[in-house]
């Protein structure tokens, strides 16, 4: 089965107050069992610790020597209302020994074991909370993004002890709820044994054979991608300097001599993004297992065509429904044929997914994250059930927000033309080329 590419998703005060906890705890309160097992529970007292209502979790892969990663804390709890963390990375053979180095980001700042704050020099250290980072007033989970860079040369197996409080922002200790949790991670073995072999590559979106525009998903078919049974889905704690990766799980893919953004990958699949390339016409591309390494193997080149733009929307698989969501995030389709989702009605203004309407204004990199809106350059026309929509019910045509740059979305008011109780054809023109046919909106009756 074709795995998809969208991705799926925020004063009683005593004279203690002049301390101020809640602008990151003391040091050593992680409860790592080296440091005396002490966490947030020495002061936020009354309730059971790790109660099984929240829920603290440390998303961090396996390391590369010396490759700075990024390591996700997630703290959950459905009544909380304001949050705390403190975490630290230990060598297994040795956990009083400090593992790599945290950088300080906007969600964390590093205090080194004697309370001074970092750079550490070797000294443990412990990434937590600042008071801007405690989020107050948000409810049911709160992430941190943490930079951490591995030791190097590679140290055997690191673990992560950490604490968290997801508390009730009363602004004292009491009332809170405080999670422990410790993961390990071993250094990356690429070791990958079969060559790799490209027997198909298409658009992303239409599953065709070409062409495509810079910037477009496109999915790779073929053989020796991962080990059987093996898989790889790009989640939150993959993006380094939020960008998406250029190598994962021991395999990359060159476009035109330059790394592709992973999104997903299996041993005969590999979901991929074409770089931000100028040149058009033929380029070759490539799997290659282990890169850079001794043990490197590279597949051989397939050459693919590069134009303009190439632009289709995504679909509900196997339906010809364009994925695309309603202003209140509900999915737009036909009932009878996806029972999550619901067809629209004229007047809807709906958000749709496509893939290669390339270049953008300001240009985005392939595998980068806009947080905002970027339009697209070259300007679109849609066509609903062949006739040109008017122009006043496209209301943007750029990259989706908060996606790899990948992904574009085309919001549009649903016209008075729309057709109750059908599958309406839309389709998009842009310059010389329209996008394939059999991509539909379900309108409502
Ligand atoms: C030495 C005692 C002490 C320890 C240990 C401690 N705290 Fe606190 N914490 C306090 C006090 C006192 C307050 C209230 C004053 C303030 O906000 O600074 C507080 C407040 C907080 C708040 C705001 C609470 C609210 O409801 O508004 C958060 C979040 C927090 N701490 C997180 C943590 C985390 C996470 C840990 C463990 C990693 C921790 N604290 C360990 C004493 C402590």
């Amino acid at each position: 089965m074709t795995r998809g590419i969208l991705l799926t998703v925020f004063l009683a005060a005593a004279p203690t107050a002049a301390l101020a906890f809640s602008n990151g705890p003391v040091p050593e309160r992680t409860g790592a069992p080296v440091d005396g097992g002490i966490n947030c529970s020495a002061c936020h007292r009354g309730n059971a610790i790790n109660d099984g209502i929240g829920r603290l979790t440390i998303l961090v892969r396996d390391y590369r020597p010396g490759v700075k990663q990024r390591v996700r804390v997630v703290l959950e709890h459905p009544e909380a209302q304001r949050w705390g963390f403190q975490i630290t990375a230990r060598l297994a053979g040795n956990p009083a020994q400090q593992a790599g180095t945290f950088a300080v980001t906007d969600s964390n700042q590093v205090r080194c074991a004697d309370g001074t704050a970092a750079p550490c020099n070797g000294q443990r250290e412990f990434a937590e909370h600042f008071a801007r980072s405690t989020y107050p007033g948000q409810r049911g989970r709160a992430v941190w993004d943490l930079e951490w860079t591995p030791p190097s040369p590679a140290s055997g197996e690191v673990i992560f002890y950490a604490a968290g409080n997801a508390a009730n922002n009363n602004a004292i200790n009491t009332g809170d709820f405080i999670y422990t949790t410790s993961t390990t991670i071993a250094a990356q073995n690429c070791n990958l044994t079969t060559a790799p072999r490209i027997s198909s590559i298409r658009h992303g979106a239409s599953f065709l054979d070409g062409p495509y525009a810079m910037n477009t998903m496109i999915t790779l078919g073929g053989t020796g991608f991962q080990r059987p049974g093996q898989s790889f889905t790009a989640e939150g704690q993959d993006l380094v300097d939020n960008r998406f990766p250029a190598e994962a799980s021991c395999v990359a893919v060159e476009v035109a001599g330059r790394r592709a953004a992973l999104t997903y990958l299996d041993a005969g699949q590999i979901n991929a993004q074409i770089p931000t390339i100028g040149d058009l016409g033929p380029v070759p591309v490539r799997v290659i297992a282990n890169p850079g390494l001794p043990n490197e193997l590279r597949s051989d080149a397939v050459n693919i065509t590069l134009v303009e733009n190439a632009p289709a929307f995504f679909r509900l698989l196997p339906t010809p429904c364009i994925a695309g969501v309603f202003q209140d995030g509900a999915v737009t389709g036909d009932p009878s044929l996806l029972p999550f989702t619901k067809g629209a009605k004229a007047g809807d203004i709906l958000s749709l997914y496509a893939t290669g309407l390339g270049v953008t204004e300001p240009v985005y990199q392939a595998g980068e994250i806009p947080g905002g809106p970027v339009e697209v350059k070259m300007p679109i026309q849609l066509e609903w059930n062949g006739v040109v929509m008017d122009s006043r019910d496209i209301l943007y045509v750029g990259l989706a927000p908060g996606n790899i740059t990948g992904l574009y979305q085309i919001n549009i008011r649903v016209p008075a033309v729309a057709r109750a109780n059908i599958h309406n054809q839309l389709r998009i023109r842009q310059g010389s080329r329209l996008s394939p046919e059999n991509t539909t909106l379900y309108i409502a009756p």
